[in-house]
């Protein structure tokens, strides 16, 4: 995920005072845009993934260890005096989930009938508790009457909010599933609140009994099993993305070659994943696999580039042309995995955990920044065979597919066809804006697969000066940046954000999109929110040329058919008045036309953010209506470090929306 932007250029000097930007712009002579440039990176880094978009509720739920991290009680308290330990018993809950927890009465017990003892989970930094039905599961081994009393109630006071009971049927030879619901009827006044499962210590024949496995989901987007938070994924939602890149960076590459991002771990019921050594330095559950992202993918109808593992670890480790092999066989698999029909042998595999219809596949990216982790070694065993060897085998599978490079043509690599690029850019506002003709001259198509203003003007290094927050002037940088992608959308297929997300109690990464915690109440929608949930929203799918010259105004023009509009989108970065005069006139469209202008403005401190923990908004949107005079013009001004867009009524829609109308009337 580490990149640096190498031109660091300053542009020229101050202009002379600008007057108007008259922006003339052409019927035709553009191009047809890619339709999905706005999309986002995922990957679980910091506990993105496990205790954020993933909805679980139980940290440490299956006490999971890999060569890395060892299974630990991490997350779990007694309840009344247990003693609580970890067992790897010979009959296992499966070969995936080794380790259980046993539970035993323990010394305070007095062998009474009633003596409730148990656990308790303080969650991911607590739990979001309210009026509504949480689905619950855990799995028990050993000889028990009675049953399992289950409640949510808070860390400081004690006060149980919902608790249900559970008829036990365990047995003491096999593993038993017990499922519940769980409503509370109160809403816990703030997040610090924990689970806990807890049982009658006399009815236990020895007085204990073996868990594994102890879930807790509240309701969950779109309702899924095993889903997603909804608050966070409407977030995500509301910025109108219509790219994944999955699963991540770094993730996919693992630490070592024993250990990389096995999509096969990550399917079907959740006993039989075993979890993944993180590259983020903890232990991952793999609960968010492969068809949790394609379901993702389907519910927010975006669409999917696709990782698959190359022969790159993370420390530096390299597979040889032969030590590659059984690998090109398993991203094929994956791609039939994903988009293969219910009758392959893969997409009967999909078909049977409930997916029969593939999903669509365009994109498959070969492994990531193989430029960085194995120095020069590494990049060139890309070039010279592990790109190819992928390539040459997707596309003769699946001519359709693009097969992505992990690097770039500025990473010096001659992108053999028909492959694609990727590019990464982590940078400042200045570098940001120092892209916006990157792509001009670039035949080759490519992604744009993680980009994100991190550090301020002046920073340097990767580990130098990274913000703690999106700022308004970097949001304005990313802004000029997209919207040099955008000009070239015709080779650009999207661009991403990343990472998407991060955790307020554990986090490293410095500049997000949006900002979490237990509480939904603390989620926060950055700066650069607001940026792509206006640039997103407002898709092209056409550009067309037009006349001026940009900076400090830089901006795109175009149009989108499906509506028959026409639009500009522009940002203004360090102009020298306080206000650029502007007007732009599409040739063809008729005086008098209505358009709506939005204009996103910052705070005075180009510096300022939206803050988590204030809540603050500093990004201020105008909505104005705008009507072109009897030239054609549109004539409007926008502010420096300013954000707009403008897009005509469109002709189409207005259509649909009368027939809509008329629809009703009858
Ligand atoms: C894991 O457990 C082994 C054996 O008990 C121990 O030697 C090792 O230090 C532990 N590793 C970590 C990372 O705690
Ligand atoms: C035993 O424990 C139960 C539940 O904690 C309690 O109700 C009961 O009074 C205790 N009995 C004795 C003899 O301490
Ligand atoms: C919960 O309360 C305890 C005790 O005040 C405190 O130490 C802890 O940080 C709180 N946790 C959360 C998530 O608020
Ligand atoms: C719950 O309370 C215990 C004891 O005060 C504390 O150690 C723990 O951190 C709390 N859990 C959370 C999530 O705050
Ligand atoms: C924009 O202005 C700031 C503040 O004067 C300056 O540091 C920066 O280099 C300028 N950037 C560009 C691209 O002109
Ligand atoms: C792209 O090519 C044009 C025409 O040769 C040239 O004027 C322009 O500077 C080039 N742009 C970049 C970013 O290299
Ligand atoms: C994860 O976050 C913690 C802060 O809570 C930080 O100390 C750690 O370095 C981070 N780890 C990684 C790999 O980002
Ligand atoms: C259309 O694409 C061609 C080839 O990529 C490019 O030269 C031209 O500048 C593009 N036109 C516009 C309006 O972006």
């Amino acid at each position: 995920m580490v990149r640096v932007s190498l031109a660091a250029l300053a542009t020229a000097a101050a202009l002379p005072l600008a007057s108007a930007v008259d922006i003339s712009v052409k019927a035709t002579g553009g191009n047809a845009t890619s339709p999905h440039q706005y999309g986002f990176l995922h990957e679980d880094i910091n506990n993105s993934g496990d205790g954020g978009l993933y909805a679980e509720l139980i940290r440490n739920r299956a006490f999971q260890s890999s060569n890395k991290f060892n299974s630990t009680l991490e997350g779990w308290t007694s309840v009344n005096g247990a003693a609580l330990s970890l067992k790897d018993l010979a009959e296992p809950l499966s070969k995936a989930l080794k380790t259980s927890m046993h539970v035993a009465a323990g010394s305070s017990s007095n062998g009474s009938s009633g003596h409730q003892v148990g656990f308790s989970n303080d969650g991911y930094w607590g739990m979001d508790v309210k009026v509504q039905p949480y689905a619950g599961s855990f799995w028990v081994k050993g000889a028990y009457e009675g049953s399992f009393t289950a409640s949510l109630q808070s860390n400081l006071t004690g006060e149980v909010f919902g608790s249900t009971e559970i008829k036990a049927k365990t047995s003491p030879s096999e593993w038993v599933e017990h499922e519940f619901k769980l409503t509370p009827t109160k809403n816990a006044p703030n997040s610090n609140n924990t689970f806990s499962l807890t049982f009658d210590a006399a009815g236990a024949k020895d007085g204990s009994l073996d868990f594994n496995l102890i879930s807790l989901f509240p309701p969950t987007y779109k309702g899924r099993k095993n889903g997603l938070r909804i608050d966070l994924a409407e977030a995500i939602k509301g910025f109108h993305p219509t790219l994944l890149r999955i699963p991540g960076g770094n993730m996919l590459e693992g630490n070592n070659r024993n250990s990389w991002w096995d999509w096969k771990n990550t399917l079907g019921p959740l006993k039989d994943r075993p979890g993944f050594s993180g590259v983020w330095n903890y232990q991952q559950s793999n609960g968010l696999g492969l068809m949790e992202y394609l379901e993702l993918a389907e519910d927010m109808e975006l669409e999917i580039v696709l990782g698959v593992y190359n022969g790159l670890s993370l420390d530096g480790d390299i597979l040889s042309k032969e030590e590659l092999v059984p690998f090109v066989e398993d991203a094929l698999n994956q791609i039939e995995f994903v988009s293969g029909a219910a009758s392959t042998k893969w997409g009967a595999v999909r078909a049977s955990l409930g997916h029969p219809a593939p999903f669509k596949l365009q994109y498959v990216e070969v492994g990531n920044e193989d430029w960085l982790a194995g120095k020069e070694a590494g990049w060139a065993s890309f070039k010279e065979y592990r790109f190819p060897m992928f390539l040459e085998a997707i596309n003769k599978a699946h001519p359709h597919i693009t097969v992505i490079s992990s690097g770039s043509v500025f990473d010096g690599y001659e992108i053999p066809a028909p492959g694609a690029g990727d590019y990464h850019i982590y940078g400042t506002p200045d570098s940001l804006v120092d892209q916006f003709d990157l792509f001009d001259n670039v035949t080759i198509p490519h992604i744009i697969g993680e980009a994100a203003a991190v550090h301020p003007n002046g920073g340097k290094g990767w580990d130098a000066g990274l913000l703690e927050y999106p700022w308004w002037s970097g949001t304005i940088g990313e802004a000029v940046s997209m919207i040099g992608y955008e000009r070239n959308a015709d080779r650009i297929i999207g661009a991403a954000y990343a990472p998407i997300i991060r955790s307020l109690d554990r986090w490293q990464w410095s500049a997000v999109m949006i900002q979490f915690a237990a509480d939904p109440a603390k989620t926060t929608l950055s700066t650069s929110w607001y940026l792509w949930e206006l640039f997103a929203g407002h898709l092209m799918t056409h550009t067309l040329p037009a006349s001026a010259d940009f900076n400090p105004l830089y901006y795109v023009t175009g149009k989108n058919e499906e509506k028959g509009s026409y639009l500009f989108k522009g940002a203004v970065f360090n102009a020298t008045t306080d206000e650029v005069p502007v007007s732009v006139v599409f040739e063809g469209l008729k005086p008098g036309t209505e358009a709506e202008l939005t204009v996103l403005s910052g705070p005075e401190d180009p510096y300022g953010f939206n803050d988590p923990f204030t809540g603050v908004n500093v990004v201020k949107t105008a909505k104005t209506k705008v009507v072109s005079d009897t030239e054609g013009k549109f004539t409007f001004s926008l502010p420096d470090l300013s954000i707009a867009v403008l897009e005509t009524k469109g002709a189409k829609c207005a259509k649909k929306k009368r027939e809509m109308k008329m629809g009703l009337r009858h």
